[in-house]
């Protein structure tokens, strides 16, 4: 049997797995192959939480920018590697703690809403000003330093425990305005929230839930939080990429609908293989998940690039944010 390609670098990266004793995690969204050669694939809160027990001296993390970060905020003593170092997630650089930011020439395709009051050059020290005292829940898609600035980190698995879990009646969400609105109507709590969002959910439209619910009157919808308010209300059931996966494997439902980056489908159909799924929309790819390939994982595996570190002085007050949402069952 001759090898292909891919065989022969599937190959090389186990190889120098053993010889880094490297650990390679990846998000859901990840390409088909690249989650194939993960020890580990997942969502974010699971992602973090392996991050901050696994042995190893190396962690190769195929995602954004901002994950790898997490996962050298919870383990400093390991070296973690970034495959791809312009994989980052628009979304988290939404929100700064104190540049101001100027949306409309960072993200050309920006639009204020105008739903939230605050101004789009306000930074967090502006948000936190204007409300002092009021706990501040990161989405863990941040920069580490908006994390260091933060009260306690959240995911999209664990938002609305995490805001139950504060002994506040009224919370600061960032930078998600989507999450933040569907955390808002799973609790009692005042929700004052950011207008950052992710371009891969937002742009799902109600009418696309008409549309696809016509084209497949018997399958179940999940959606993921990042999507519109309006859009989460329409589904089955809301939920992170891996309660997707927990969902999709414990119903009873033959066809589901699945409203988030494609790359979970991958997953979904291999788990499930008598089950169809159906992507809400076909371009809800998100391009930088995309940019990590077999060839940069074996690339950053000998190169040993891009390591990823976070200066002490943020590093410590981001693990404590990151800590407060870990100890949270
Ligand atoms: P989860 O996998 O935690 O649901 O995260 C979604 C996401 O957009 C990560 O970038
Ligand atoms: Fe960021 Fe959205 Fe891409 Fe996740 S899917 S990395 S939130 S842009």
């Amino acid at each position: 049997m001759t090898m292909t390609e891919k065989d022969i670098l599937r190959e090389k990266i186990l190889h120098l797995k053993e010889k880094r004793n490297a650990i390679i995690l990846a998000h859901n969204y990840q390409r088909e192959e690249v989650q194939d050669i993960a020890d580990y694939s997942g969502d974010s809160l699971e992602l973090s939480r392996i991050a901050a027990s696994i042995e190893c001296n190396v962690i190769v993390f195929c995602g954004v920018n901002f994950m790898a970060e997490s996962a050298s905020i919870l383990s400093p003593e390991k070296t973690v590697i970034l495959p791809e170092i312009t994989a980052c997630c628009p979304m988290a650089d939404m929100i700064t703690v104190s540049v101001p930011r100027n949306l409309k020439t960072q993200f050309p395709g920006y639009q204020y809403t105008g739903g939230y009051k605050y101004p789009a050059d306000f930074t967090l020290k502006d948000i936190k000003n204007l409300h002092p005292g009021v706990p501040v829940v990161t989405y863990v898609n941040t920069t580490a330093d908006v994390k260091a600035e933060s009260d306690i980190c959240c995911t999209s698995a664990n938002g609305v425990k995490i805001v139950e879990s504060l002994d506040s009646a009224r919370v600061i969400c960032v930078p998600d305005r989507n999450l933040s609105a569907w955390i808002a109507k799973n609790t009692k709590k005042e929700i004052i929230s950011w207008d950052g969002f992710c371009h891969v959910h937002d742009r799902i439209t109600t009418e696309d839930v008409i549309r696809v619910r016509k084209e497949h009157p018997d399958a179940l919808l999940l959606a993921h939080p990042e999507c519109r308010i309006e859009v989460c209300e329409m589904a089955d059931h809301v939920t992170s990429t891996s309660g997707m996966l927990r969902f999709a494997k414990s119903s009873n439902v033959k066809e589901l609908i699945i409203g988030t980056e494609t790359g979970l489908l991958y997953r979904l159909r291999k788990d499930n293989p008598d089950k169809i799924f159906y992507p809400l929309r076909k371009d809800m790819v998100c391009p930088n998940m995309k940019k990590t390939t077999l060839n940069s994982v074996f690339h950053a595996m000998e190169t040993m690039t891009y390591k990823i570190k976070v200066p002490e002085e943020i590093r410590i007050p981001a693990k404590r944010a990151l800590d407060r949402m870990l100890e949270i069952k």
